[in-house]
């Protein structure tokens, strides 16, 4: 358990680095993230480097026994790049382009700027690459973050028409696969093809899944440049990229595996993050100061398997933000739970952001581990108790790596890009529904690993698909090797990879293990609630519906009150026929994993449990003091059962 922070010489004047760096020491601070917005100051005019400050910068912290992490700066070219090569800033889906003057004002398909990019990062890897302090090398900074991925730029235009050929090699090809007899769509030529905005109605969704998929390997080509770089030049180092929170515009799991990342990091501000979700507001109200128990959990769960078991969070909320639409001090309690929690999930080092809040610019109402005028924040002192907590128990410093969960939750970025672009009722988000279905696991008590369709599932005993859009047969041979307990979602298999409806109805190949087929789909205005009970608890259907025909040997676990299946089941495999309110899909989760072997207690409102490495560790995110699951004669680590609101506490398992 390490502690980290994000902190910016090049804002504050040289005379105060070194007390910062000490001050840092004494609270307990073992890495420090520096430069990934520095650019300007490591080249001041084109091809004029002045190292100097950043030297003296790295020198300072190594002295006080710091490790860094050094952050490359291409998320903020300066304004001389910007002069040089206009076309650099990125084109908006409304054929408009960003202005210079904030930040990510770059166009990830531009050569130019990918020229750029690799010669400023072999510049700065050339210089401290074999640093014995720079321990980790950040890259960029949020790819993707301020939607400015993707880019409608001539330069994207031209780089998806390459990428379009590679995929379908010929037009003929592309227009049968695409369906473009439809509406007269059909192309002469690559070249024919355009960017899927300004379209007076829907662009053929294809066309839009293919530009996506295209984006998100333009994001990981990108970054690929930058990799290679500072492999050759870094070689000890760990590399690593901050991605963020409820992010799907890039497929993480295939941008870690192609860029071979050391460690995924992930950028953690839960209140803010909470406002910011599609949650009722009756939870956002209920959570404002404490943030929803399971947002952050669930990006800690993600990552841990994008980074294949190592994970960081590089930047954690610290106090109150700027960003969200609103913006209050969280509860006393909460910074200090956030480092533990985060831990709890198998981070390896919590990070906070940032040193001190910063009196001017754009992030000047951000709080920081230190007040502007640098008296310790509330923040800052809960991070010193931390720190003092962690040093003075071994238990706690030294956690091994988190064991496999029993239970698996598969998240797929493809099934979100292909429910964005076809919602079909204006309330359906795959990733809500995907959050949903974790809630309830967690509320159950239960470890939960996040991971792709593509992981090896045939360690776990339960696996829930909350959706999955493209259901191959690859899968389900996992499915038919597998012992586990099977639960799918609606629209599981609804589609193909060239976004279409199998020829055998949905769920598609997932009906070679449960032979049933949808029929029909509708969604649902809120004043459209088909109800239904399971296991006595009551609720309805919201959002989406499916009309389902089970075949003979297949079982109808629940139905609807007009008789439509609700539930139907074969063997170890269970489909949910459509999005059931919270309490039902909680049924519907406790009663698979009783037939999983798996046992689960569900827990009272607001308390969140997690094991690591032989320790149990409980959160209180509610407003009401209530005791963790602990047994009688638990030996405590870390706090006592009682919980108060904020409260966390560790115990030995027996
Ligand atoms: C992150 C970003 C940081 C800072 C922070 C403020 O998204 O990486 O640079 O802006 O938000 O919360």
């Amino acid at each position: 358990m390490q502690l980290g922070v994000c902190y910016y010489p090049e804002q504050w004047p040289r005379a105060m680095w070194a007390d910062d760096a000490k001050r840092m020491a004494e609270l307990g601070i073992t890495h420090v993230r520096i430069a990934e917005f520095a650019w300007s100051r490591m080249e001041p005019r084109a091809g004029e480097f002045a190292w100097q400050w950043l030297d003296e910068a790295v020198e300072t912290l190594a002295a006080a026994g710091l490790k860094l992490v050094l952050g490359t700066p291409s998320a903020s070219p300066p304004k001389w790049l910007i002069d040089a090569h206009p076309d650099v800033l990125p084109v908006r889906a409304d054929g408009t382009r960003w202005n210079f003057g904030s930040r990510r004002h770059y166009d990830i398909s531009s050569e130019t700027y990918r020229r750029e990019c690799v010669r400023i990062v072999a510049a700065m890897a050339q210089r401290y690459g074999r640093h014995p302090a720079i321990v980790a090398w950040q890259t960029d900074n949020e790819l993707g973050c301020h939607e400015t991925v993707p880019s409608y730029s001539a330069a994207a235009l031209a780089r998806f028409h390459a990428w379009l050929r590679q995929r379908y090699e010929t037009i003929g090809s592309l227009n049968e696969r695409w369906g473009n007899v439809f509406w007269s769509m059909e192309y002469p030529s690559f070249e024919a093809i355009g960017l899927p905005n300004l379209t007076p109605t829907d662009a053929n969704p294809i066309h839009l899944l293919d530009f996506r998929r295209f984006m998100s390997d333009e994001v990981a080509s990108f970054h690929r440049e930058q990799i290679d770089v500072l492999r050759e030049h870094a070689p000890a180092a760990d590399l690593l990229h901050n991605f963020m929170g409820f992010f799907t515009t890039f497929d993480h799991y295939r941008f870690a595996k192609d860029n071979a990342l050391d460690v995924a990091a992930w950028d953690s501000y839960p209140i803010a993050r909470t406002e910011s979700i599609a949650l009722p507001e009756e939870q956002k109200a209920r959570y404002a100061r404490t943030a929803h128990p399971d947002v952050s959990a669930f990006d800690h769960d993600r990552y841990r398997a994008i980074g294949a078991g190592r994970f960081w969070v590089m930047e954690q909320q610290a106090g109150p933000v700027n960003w969200a639409p609103w913006n209050p001090v969280p509860a006393r309690g909460m910074v200090r739970l956030w480092a533990y929690e985060a831990f709890a999930h198998g981070a390896e080092l919590v990070s906070y952001f940032r040193w001190r809040q910063c009196p001017y610019a754009q992030e000047q109402m951000h709080s920081g581990l230190n007040l502007p005028n640098n008296e310790l924040s509330p923040g800052g002192l809960e991070v010193q108790q931390a720190a003092r907590e962690i040093a003075n128990c071994a238990a706690l410093s030294k956690l091994g790596k988190p064991a496999r969960a029993a239970t698996a939750v598969v998240f797929d970025y493809e099934t979100q890009w292909m429910f964005e672009i076809q919602r079909h009722g204006k309330t359906f988000d795959y990733q809500t529904l995907v959050f949903d279905y974790y809630e309830a696991l967690r509320e159950l008590g239960l470890d939960v690993d996040i991971v792709s369709s593509r992981a090896d599932l045939s360690a776990y005993r339960l696996v829930v698909v909350p959706s999955l859009a493209v259901i191959d047969d690859a899968f389900v041979d996992q499915i038919e090797r597998s012992s586990a307990q099977w639960v799918f979602g609606p629209r599981s298999g609804s589609k193909t990879d060239a976004f279409a409806i199998p020829g055998n109805l949905p769920p598609g190949a997932l009906q070679r293990v449960l032979p049933m087929q949808v029929l029909e789909v509708e969604t649902l205005r809120p004043t459209l609630t088909p109800a239904l009970s399971i296991d006595g608890t009551e609720g309805t259907a919201l959002h989406w519906r499916e009309h389902v025909r089970a075949n003979r040997e297949t079982r109808v676990v629940a139905q609807f009150d007009d008789a439509w299946p609700a539930v139907v089941a074969l063997g170890t495999v269970r489909y949910v026929a459509g999005w059931l309110s919270h309490a039902l899909h909680r049924t519907v989760l406790q009663q698979a994993a009783s037939d999983a072997g798996i046992e689960t207690q569900l827990l009272p409102d607001g308390l969140r449990v997690r094991r690591r490495d032989g320790l149990s560790f409980a959160f209180n995110f509610g407003a009401q003091p209530v005791h963790a699951p602990a047994p009688a004669n638990a030996t405590f680590v870390l706090g006592q059962a009682r919980l108060n609101s904020g409260d966390v506490c560790a115990w030995q398992d027996a």
